[in-house]
């Protein structure tokens, strides 16, 4: 290429570049984005990893000081007596720099159709007031039940931006860890779909 081409393709592509940026509402590096998630059985673990995996975040898994019951029943029973009263259990998980993000990804499994105890303590925790905060969730097919508007409520001067829900485990049902084969392909495009969107 001559030089006088050189010079005419980067006049073309510094405008492109320079449009492109200006029009990425959120910009995101992955030195700013943080992910914290709450997975009992890998789920909502297995769609952190796949957002990690579009934005180089820092990934975060909450942690109690006092874990929950491995049975089923038992653990329904607790957190359906936690939501009732309101109880914050003791997080074991510590996040000594949160000022150093502005974009916070919290993922949750659905839990008596709200959000679970421990993803509570945690917005109790931490101010993320002026952040960006983009909620997903995973369930047993019953949806996202309040745990989106949970987030809102409870992290008061914070941008919510568009969560993103889908089906996986029914442990009830003896359903455990679904995000493999197709169903992993399957999420990893609405993953990507979804982030295009709302970043
Ligand atoms: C204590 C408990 C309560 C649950 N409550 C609900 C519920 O109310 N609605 C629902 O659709 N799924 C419910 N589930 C199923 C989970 O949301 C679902 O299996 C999810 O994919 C688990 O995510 P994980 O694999 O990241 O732990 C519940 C599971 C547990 C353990």
């Amino acid at each position: 290429m001559t030089q006088k081409r050189i010079m005419a393709a980067i006049g073309v592509m510094i405008p492109i570049v320079v449009t492109t940026l200006a029009a990425a509402p959120h910009p995101i590096t992955a030195g700013n984005v943080l992910i914290v998630y709450l997975s009992r059985t890998g789920n909502t673990e297995a769609v952190a990893r796949m957002i990690q995996k579009e934005t180089g975040g820092r990934l975060v898994a909450l942690e109690l000081k006092n874990p929950y019951p491995k049975n089923y029943q038992a653990i329904v029973a607790q957190v359906a007596r936690e939501n009732e009263t309101g109880y914050l259990p003791s997080l074991k998980t510590s996040i000594d720099d949160i000022s150093a993000y502005d974009t916070v990804f919290l993922g949750a499994p659905t839990w008596g159709m709200q959000l679970p105890p421990p993803m509570k303590s945690f917005l109790a925790t931490y101010n993320l007031s002026g952040k960006t905060v983009i909620p997903f969730n995973t369930n047993g097919g019953y949806g996202v039940g309040s745990s989106f508007d949970d987030i809102k409520e409870r992290c008061k001067g914070c941008k919510v931006l568009e969560g993103f829900s889908v089906q996986g485990g029914r442990e009830r049902d003896g359903i455990l860890f679904v995000m493999k084969g197709d169903k992993e392909v399957e999420v990893r495009s609405q993953v990507h779909a979804w982030l295009q969107r709302v970043l």
